[in-house]
């Protein structure tokens, strides 16, 4: 059969033109499996890595008081539902250009459909918690989408982000360049760049952070992931594990912007790029950044009443 890259069944997934996407959003969304599955992979691996959320909004949400959150880019709602599961005082909006591949919603779990590159539908200071996870691809003016969540956040407020930092590294030593060639091969990068997005968003996420106004607080990590289960950490091993798992279906996620983009045989870079990672002793791994910050002000629960009314109305 010959590829189409608009039809599942013809190797394709992505960029949506099929249902009239409006979009700057280059890989499939969650809905369009199996990229579902892998994104689940990805958000475990969050999860076990730096946890779903710091200590100190776990502290807030545990206080038992309505709270609120904004989770841009929802994708397939794991990270949202398992808020709303863990803490039923809270109302969690989740907004995404597509809706998640759910189909039974917790009663305090609300999704919009929205391109928040328009801004965000919300009035100033609403939310308690804004979360933010890997939604480069769809944002070419990064600066502008953390400022208008830092608007929609209430003072006091906390502002979570996480990117991954799409350069992988060795962990063993040595240049990635020459120990594998083909999974350093800049394509990726360089159709994001193309399509005017920065793809060392994640490599520069404290900067760009630090740049918004009004946040104070900013506490930065930067997190390391194997690429393939080297490591004698359990942890280590299992993110590993769910990381080698998961990149099979990361080559059909990239293959039709990779297309789009003029690279002459995406399928064969990537089945090298496999063949590359198999080899345990150079200790392949890749990266992520982790914000936490707040905005500016004093939190008082006045406005978590604000919050919690907007949410009913919606
Ligand atoms: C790689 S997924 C991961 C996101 C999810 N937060 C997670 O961590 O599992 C990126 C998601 O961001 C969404 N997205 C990208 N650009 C967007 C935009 N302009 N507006 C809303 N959602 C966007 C995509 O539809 C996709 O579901």
């Amino acid at each position: 059969m010959t590829f189409d890259p608009f039809n599942e069944l013809a190797g394709g997934s992505a960029l949506r033109l099929d249902e009239g996407q409006q979009d700057d959003y280059c890989l499939p969304v969650a809905s369009h499996s199996p990229e579902t599955e892998r994104l689940d992979f990805v958000h475990d691996i969050y999860k076990y890595t730096a946890g779903n959320i710091p200590d100190e909004v776990m502290e807030l949400l545990s206080d038992g008081q309505d709270r609120s959150i904004l989770d841009v880019g929802c994708d397939t709602g794991k990270w949202a539902v398992e808020m709303t599961e863990a803490f039923p005082n809270v109302h969690v909006i989740g907004v995404d250009l597509a809706h998640p591949p759910i189909t039974v919603f917790p009663p305090n779990f609300h999704f919009e459909i929205h391109d928040v590159t328009k801004g965000q539908e919300y009035a100033n200071d609403t939310f308690d918690i804004v979360h933010v996870r890997d939604i480069t691809p769809g944002i070419s003016d990064f600066h502008g989408m953390l400022e208008e969540c830092v608007r929609v956040l209430r003072p006091g407020g906390h502002l979570l982000v996480k990117e991954i930092e799409w350069m992988p590294y060795l962990h063993g030593g040595g240049d990635p360049r020459e120990r594998m060639p083909a999974f350093r091969d800049s394509a990726f990068r360089s159709a994001l760049s193309e399509r005017s997005i920065d793809p060392m968003i994640g490599i520069n996420l404290k900067r760009y952070v630090g740049n918004v106004r009004g946040l104070c607080d900013i506490q930065y990590s930067r997190h390391m992931v194997p690429l393939s289960p080297w490591s004698d950490d359990p942890i280590l091993n299992y993110t590993g594990h769910l990381t080698r798992i998961g990149m099979p279906i990361l080559g059909n996620t990239m293959r039709v912007m990779l297309i789009d983009h003029g690279h002459p045989d995406p399928d064969s870079t990537y089945a090298e790029a496999m063949r590359e990672l198999s080899d345990l002793t150079i200790k392949p791994a890749w990266y992520f950044g982790n914000v936490a910050a707040r905005k500016q002000g004093k939190f008082t629960d006045v406005e978590a009443e604000n919050g919690t009314r907007i949410l009913a109305n919606g």
